[in-house]
């Protein structure tokens, strides 16, 4: 029974090992650049592009492409553009973000995806969206930011699944996502720090547990999307952002209980998500999610690295390969995901502009080939100009700023 198995791993170490050959190819010429200018740049070009003063709200179209008109976004991509808001202080914009959010804000205090307030509320949509309050309170005060935050959170514990555990991903669905227990956790443990109710760090250790005893996957350590209560079935995708709230709230659980337990659970999956290969590396050699995933892994290690406390030799070496090699793929997504110098992102590199892929081409020959997308276009028209992305760019401000942190 054990040869093979062992056969296996010889073969896998093969494979591993024949792309680590291939790996000189691979070191190519990062910018050396500086993160806090590279995050005020992101954040300037995303309000600058997408906020629209004549309906006090972001856009979800680029307002240059001919005969674009304001669209309003998703209020997840408002959410990510909130936290990138709150990071900088800049208390005028982050009041105009958080009353932008409220005009999705139903009169149950629940956050719909669109302005028209309708049965379309994603739990994770929440929990980001509470994470934006709790950071607006902080930074200014304003006490009826922390009454939104705090009625959201009541409304998040509500969506627990009594059937199967774990926190469901639409209101009221069936499908219970590992991103929507992940963030309800995170939710928690954030809203604890300006809010101290113990039954908030228990709730977040419930959801972290449950996360472990059925989403985990035991050969690489990462987490499954999620399963379906009625019938137990596992949707076995992965993404970063997952394990980023995770490594955020375990590094929380470590400041707010003391326990080392949560810092050697945290350094196990740090390894597995941003140890140099795995599910999240593309071909190149660099973390293959899109930046709307991926940033909350930054903020992940970014949190694990200031807020969580190593208690030995190998933990803090772990805090620093993560560190290390988050600050690799910052300096990646600088140099070959942005917009000339404008501070404009895409997250695909061959799918934007000829311009964009060639000098990416230049560099990683052979790992990839342009394929462009229309949804990156004006109009449609990849012969045309670049249409720039919201999500994207606001997701780039947050991954300076959290490289800022390391
Ligand atoms: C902010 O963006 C505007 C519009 O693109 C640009 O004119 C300005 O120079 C930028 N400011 C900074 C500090 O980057
Ligand atoms: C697409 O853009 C190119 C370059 O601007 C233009 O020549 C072409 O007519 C456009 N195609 C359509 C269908 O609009």
């Amino acid at each position: 029974m054990y040869s093979l198995p062992s056969l296996l791993q010889i073969l896998s170490f093969l494979i591993l090992a024949s792309f680590s050959v291939a790996a000189p190819l691979l070191k190519k010429d990062l910018a050396s650049y500086d993160p806090n200018s590279a995050f005020q740049s992101a954040l300037n070009a995303t309000w600058s592009t997408f906020w629209n003063y004549q309906y006090n709200s972001f856009s979800a179209n680029d307002p240059t492409c001919q005969g674009a008109e304001f669209t309003s976004p998703v209020v997840w991509d408002i959410a990510v553009a909130g936290r990138a808001l709150t990071d900088s202080g800049d208390q005028a914009k982050i009041n105009a973000a958080v009353q932008n959010l409220l005009q999705y804000r139903r009169t149950d205090g629940w956050f719909s995806a669109s302005t028209a307030k309708d049965g379309d509320v994603y739990v994770d949509d929440n929990s980001q969206v509470l994470w934006v309050f709790v950071d607006a309170f902080k930074v200014t005060g304003n006490q009826d930011y922390l009454d939104v935050a705090q009625r959201l959170m009541v409304l998040i514990r509500s969506q627990w699944n009594s059937q199967s555990g774990g926190v469901q991903w639409k209101l009221d669905g069936d499908y219970i996502a590992s991103i929507s227990t992940s963030e309800a956790a995170l939710a928690a443990v954030r809203l604890y720090e300006v809010s101290p109710d113990p039954d908030l760090v228990y709730f977040a250790q419930d959801c972290l547990n449950w996360l472990y005893s059925n989403l985990q996957d035991p050969a690489d350590y990462l987490f499954y999307d999620g399963l379906t209560a009625s019938t137990g079935v596992v949707n076995k995708g992965k993404l970063t952002y997952t394990v980023g709230t995770a490594l955020s709230t375990l590094a929380y659980l470590n400041k707010f209980t003391g326990s080392n337990s949560f810092i050697v659970s945290a350094v196990a999956l740090g390894y597995a998500a941003a140890g140099g290969k795995g599910a999240f590396y593309g071909s190149n050699g660099y973390w293959n999610n899109q930046l709307q995933y991926v940033h909350l892994l930054f903020a992940g290690i970014a949190d694990l690295v200031n807020i969580g406390v190593a208690a030995n030799s190998q933990q803090s070496a772990a805090f620093g390969n993560f560190a290390s090699e988050a600050k690799r793929n910052g300096a990646y997504i600088y140099t070959y995901l942005q917009l000339g110098n404008s501070g404009n992102y895409l997250s695909s590199v061959t799918s934007g502009p000829q311009s964009m892929f060639s000098k990416y081409a230049t560099a990683f020959q052979g790992t990839g080939s342009y394929s462009p997308d229309s949804t990156y276009f004006c109009g449609g028209n990849v012969s045309g100009a670049v249409s720039r992305s919201f999500m994207d760019d606001s997701s780039a401000a947050q991954v300076f700023y959290e490289i800022t942190r390391l």
